[in-house]
Formats: structure tokens, C-alpha cells, sequence
């Protein structure tokens, strides 16, 4: 029923709204005095500062989240983290030992290859700690310790505010590392720990605005494809910005980063082709943000239809910025957090505006528990 919808079409459009609710749940969950709690802790902070080396596994956009969690984790802890596909990793042979903390996300917490991900860790020795949203799943049994994010369930078959909470409790994880082990920048860590309350009010303050989202979306609804760019943490951005636009419009859609550009993807840019971009912020990493400027000022030049998530009063890219979606200004490493809320609004908009369902997109089963 719209009741249970919250007045929307869709349990998708709901759950999108959803989200500083669920920020604030997970966050709440965990964050207790300025110390990091785990659900279900079997690993002391000795096993913390144990560990040499983090692998995150996931499928989807689990993993796009775990991509972000890398740039975080690195920079706060000094570990080395690497992402990976759950569907690759077992049969890779990973070097894994006791030392090693596999990260497992799941909002299922069922999906078949990260479980089998997991049992593969564990069978080696690592210790697993599981991200995930379902009370009791089979990964959260079967894993070290837990950080269950607590955005509630999901209905929609595409992810949304899990996509967010999962964002958050991997910051959470990197915290708690950086927690137990110490950490070289401890003021910039001590900052974005306290940033990370504010987030669900940034992400409230998305929503108010994403009515002129919504509006591009059905002006661009007819494209034939729409790439996504981004650097740094906006990579991984663009890529859950076009896996939402394929799940739900069934459209092409690509995410690069880009630095790629020259390197092959610039030559698909053609008149009037849709290009979203997800700047950093200007405060931020500066040499990263010129950067992308000039990745938009070529494509531009090229033809391309330029649509540019930036950070409130950015004012450099405004000239080459053929539509604008604002932001508020968030910290870098949590800017993911803002950013992916106009891209799932875009695909939505977009999958409705072509007579889409878009809770339930074709062929595509909310958990996938074979492999
Ligand atoms: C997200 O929109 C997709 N439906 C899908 O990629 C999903 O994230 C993936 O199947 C992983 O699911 P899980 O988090 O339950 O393990």
C-alpha cells in the first residue's frame, strides 16, 4: 500500500529517504563515547594490532562500498587493504594468515560467494569480520565479529540506504583500527570521527534538494548510455552511479575514473551523450579537484553533456558544468556519503521515467545465494 510505502510509488523512493534515519541508526549502534563497538566481538584489540594486511570481499554494491572503505582504512591505519570481488577471491589462492582481517559486507549476509569467501578466509586462518544488515545471517555466524548496520529492511531489490549504512560502518572499522593500533594523523582522524555524527544531517540536507534531480532524470531518460567519472573516493561513486542506472533503466552505463580517460574510454564521448561527474571537494585534495576540471572541460569540448555533483560554492567548475547538483560540504574521505544520493534519485527518476518497476528490476533476485 502508499502507506506502507510512505506515501511513494515505490519502496525504493522510500528507503532512499530513509537514509539520514539509517546513517544515524548504524552510526549509533557502534559509536558509543567516542569508542567503537562491535555487535559480536570475538577479536580482542591485541588480534586488532595483530593485523598486517586487510582484504575487503563483497559482490555488487557491497563492493563499491568496500572500494571506499579502502581509501579511508589505508590513510587512517597505515594497513594495506585490498578490495576484492567475492566471486574471485577464493579461487586466486589469496595469501592469507592469522594476521590478515578479511572484511565481509553483506546486507543479505547470504549471498553465496561472499560466504564462501568468508569460509575460505577462515579456513586459512583469518579472522573475518562481517558488515552486515540482517540479524543472524549466515555470514555474521560464521565470521570473527560483527558491525551490523542498522538501516532496517530493505525491500527494493536495488540497494540504496544499505549502500550508505555500509559506507559508514566500514569509516566505523577503519576508526576502530585506527582505535587499537594508533594512528599518524590522529587530529585529521579525531575530525572526521566527529564529522561522521553531522552526516546524517548533510544527508537530510541532499534530499531537500534533489527535486531538480529528478527533473534531469526525465530529461535525459530517452539517452542511449551515460558514463560516470570520478577520482579518488568519486570512483567508486560513479560506479554504484551506473550500476543503479543499468539494475533499474537498463541502459548502458559506465563508470570510469577519471584519470582513465585518455587511456581509452574519452573516444565513446560523443554530442549530447551524458556525462555525471563527481568532483572532490575544492578544500579538499586541490590537485585532484583541477584535475577533474579539466577532465570536464575536455569532454565538454567534445561534445559531451556534462552533469556535476560539486560541493556547494564551488564556483570553478560552474563553466563547465552543463547541469549542477550541490552538495554540502563534507570532509573528502566522507563525501561518498552526500554524493551517492542524487546518482540513486537520477536512476530511479530515470527507470520511472521509462515505465520501469523500479523495486523490482528484471532478472535480478534481491540476495543471490547460488554462485
Ligand atoms: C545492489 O543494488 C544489487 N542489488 C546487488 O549488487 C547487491 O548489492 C549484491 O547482490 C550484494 O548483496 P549483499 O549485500 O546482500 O551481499
Amino acid at each position: 500500500s502508499a502507506a506502507e510505502k510512505g506515501g511513494h510509488d515505490y519502496f525504493m523512493l522510500k528507503e532512499i529517504e530513509e537514509q539520514p534515519e539509517a546513517l544515524a541508526n548504524t552510526l549509533r549502534g557502534h559509536f558509543d563515547g567516542g569508542r567503537i563497538v562491535l555487535d559480536e566481538q570475538r577479536l580482542t584489540d591485541q588480534d586488532l594490532r595483530d593485523v598486517d594486511k586487510v582484504f575487503v570481499v563483497a559482490c555488487g554494491t557491497a563492493y563499491h562500498s568496500g572500494l571506499i572503505a579502502k581509501y579511508a582504512i589505508e590513510h587512517w591505519t597505515r594497513l594495506p587493504v585490498e578490495v576484492e570481488l567475492a566471486s574471485e577471491f577464493r579461487y586466486r589462492d589469496p595469501v592469507l594468515d592469522r594476521d590478515t582481517l578479511v572484511v565481509a559486507i553483506s546486507q543479505s549476509g547470504e549471498t553465496a560467494d561472499t560466504l564462501e569467501a568468508v569460509r575460505h578466509a577462515r579456513g586459512q586462518k583469518a579472522r573475518v569480520l562481517a558488515i552486515c544488515n540482517t540479524n543472524g545471517a549466515q555470514i555474521p555466524r560464521e565470521s570473527d565479529a560483527v558491525l551490523y548496520t542498522h538501516a532496517g529492511p530493505e525491500v527494493g531489490v536495488a540497494a540504496t540506504k544499505t549502500f550508505t549504512s555500509q559506507v559508514a560502518a566500514n569509516y566505523l572499522v577503519g576508526l576502530a583500527l585506527a582505535q587499537a593500533r594508533g594512528t599518524k594523523y590522529p587530529d585529521e582522524v579525531a575530525r572526521e570521527f566527529a564529522e561522521l555524527e553531522a552526516m546524517p544531517a548533510a544527508v537530510h540536507k541532499v534530499l531537500s534538494t534533489v527535486e531538480d534531480v529528478r527533473a534531469l532524470g526525465r530529461r535525459i531518460a530517452d539517452s542511449k548510455a551515460v558514463l560516470f567519472l570520478g577520482r579518488h573516493v568519486g570512483f567508486p561513486v560513479a560506479l554504484e552511479g551506473a550500476l543503479k542506472l543499468k539494475e533499474l533503466a537498463y541502459m548502458h552505463a559506465e563508470g570510469f575514473a577519471a584519470g582513465e580517460l585518455k587511456h581509452g574510454p574519452i573516444a565513446l564521448i560523443e554530442e549530447g551523450l551524458p556525462v555525471v561527474v563527481v568532483m572532490p571537494s575544492p578544500k579538499g585534495r586541490a590537485t585532484l579537484h583541477a584535475k577533474l576540471v579539466s577532465n570536464i572541460s575536455e569532454i565538454q569540448a567534445r561534445g559531451a553533456r556534462t552533469i556535476v555533483i560539486a560541493e556547494e560554492g564551488d564556483d570553478t567548475v560552474r563553466p563547465f558544468a552543463d547541469e549542477l547538483i550541490e552538495v554540502p560540504a563534507v570532509p573528502t574521505l566522507l563525501q561518498p556519503l552526500v554524493s551517492s544520493v542524487p546518482l540513486q534519485v537520477l536512476a530511479a527518476e530515470i527507470a520511472r521515467a521509462r515505465g520501469y518497476d523500479v523495486d523490482k528490476p528484471r532478472n535480478l533476485a534481491k540476495s543471490v545465494t547460488v554462485e
